[in-house]
């Protein structure tokens, strides 16, 4: 076991052109998740606690692309992914393409916890929410108007996904991602989770990187914790997650893990998106090649967020 070390959570709202409108909403929501999450290792919680709390937070945030506020498929309807994953031993838990649950990362765990597999979809990841005593909630509970409006434009519009995701400096697309979290605790134990409503008009049943383990999360208690987001074809091709933990691995520090994966996915498949990193140590990296990025972080005392590139607010965070 590693030494005590300072309990750190991250946690990010999505990256992409986070429209205007939700800008100050998408700040907001992940300073509300890394203080949920922070609470739980302050008062002696596991990472894994953690992660699921923070998560929790930002599914039910509308201003983001998970649970309460994922964006629609190609039939208008909700489909959602999540996973969880533990540093000890590997442990892992996913589901994709399952609707009518208002937190996935819960059923995440459960598949994690109660379950001889990694990951389950579509119905067989309802019924198994139904044996677990998951409440299913009514569709339209999940649904905001904004992602109806969103729905609409890229309908009407015939967006593909490659004209979803741009790069700084390209035409804007008013959207957002994925959330997700990875955090240590005092044990240095780390843990990592991500849940996402998907791709705007994505077809029915198509699933991203967000459940895959290794791409939209990993973590191993050797090195530290990843938490993905931006688009799932490009991240599942360079394994993202599991790609910044090979460069801690050689010795890269989490921040320049985290450039040097974006990069590489980048160069390789001109993917875009982002991530966020914490090490076993505590120390943490975040980067992104989309417009804007919603992250923040917390390790003693002190509150750090942002959503433009290279935005970096710092105050000071008394725990209740
Ligand atoms: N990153 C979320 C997705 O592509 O599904």
């Amino acid at each position: 076991m590693a030494d005590k070390v300072e309990p750190t959570i991250v946690v990010h709202g999505g990256a992409w052109a986070i429209p205007d409108a939700l800008a100050a909403a998408s700040k907001e929501g992940v300073q509300n998740a890394a203080k949920r999450g922070y609470g739980v290792l302050h008062s002696g919680g596991s990472a894994l606690d953690a992660v699921e709390a923070a998560v929790c937070v930002l599914e039910d945030d509308p201003a983001f692309d998970a649970g309460y506020g994922a964006v629609l498929n190609s039939l208008g309807e909700i489909e959602l992914d999540a996973v969880i994953m533990e540093g000890s031993e590997l442990k892992a838990g996913a589901i994709a393409a399952v609707q009518n649950i208002k937190n996935p990362v819960k059923l995440a765990r459960l598949v994690m916890e109660k379950t001889h597999h990694c990951l389950i979809v579509g119905k067989g990841a309802n019924m198994f929410a139904k044996e677990m005593g998951i409440e299913e909630v009514p569709p339209e509970t999940l649904l905001t108007d904004s992602s109806k409006a969103e729905w609409e434009h890229y309908k009407k519009y015939q967006k593909t996904v490659s004209d979803l995701f741009r790069t700084r400096g390209s035409e804007s697309s008013n959207s957002h991602d994925t959330v997700g979290a990875v955090a240590v605790d005092a044990q240095g134990n780390v843990a990592c989770a991500t849940s996402t409503g998907g791709i705007t008009a994505k077809r029915v049943g198509r699933v991203g990187d967000s459940p895959i383990i290794g791409s939209g999360a990993y973590c191993d208690n050797a090195y530290g914790a990843v938490s993905t987001t931006g688009h799932g074809e490009a991240i599942v091709k360079v394994t993202l997650a599991r790609h910044v933990l090979f460069l801690m691995e050689q010795g890269l520090s989490p921040q320049a893990a985290a450039q040097k994966a974006i990069e590489h996915m980048f160069q390789r498949v001109n993917g875009t998106g982002g991530l966020i990193v914490v090490n076993n140590k505590g120390e943490i990296g975040f980067y992104s090649n989309t417009e804007r990025m919603a992250w923040a972080s917390l390790q003693s005392s002190t509150l750090q967020f942002g959503l433009e590139p290279g935005e970096k607010i710092v105050q000071e965070y008394t725990p209740e």
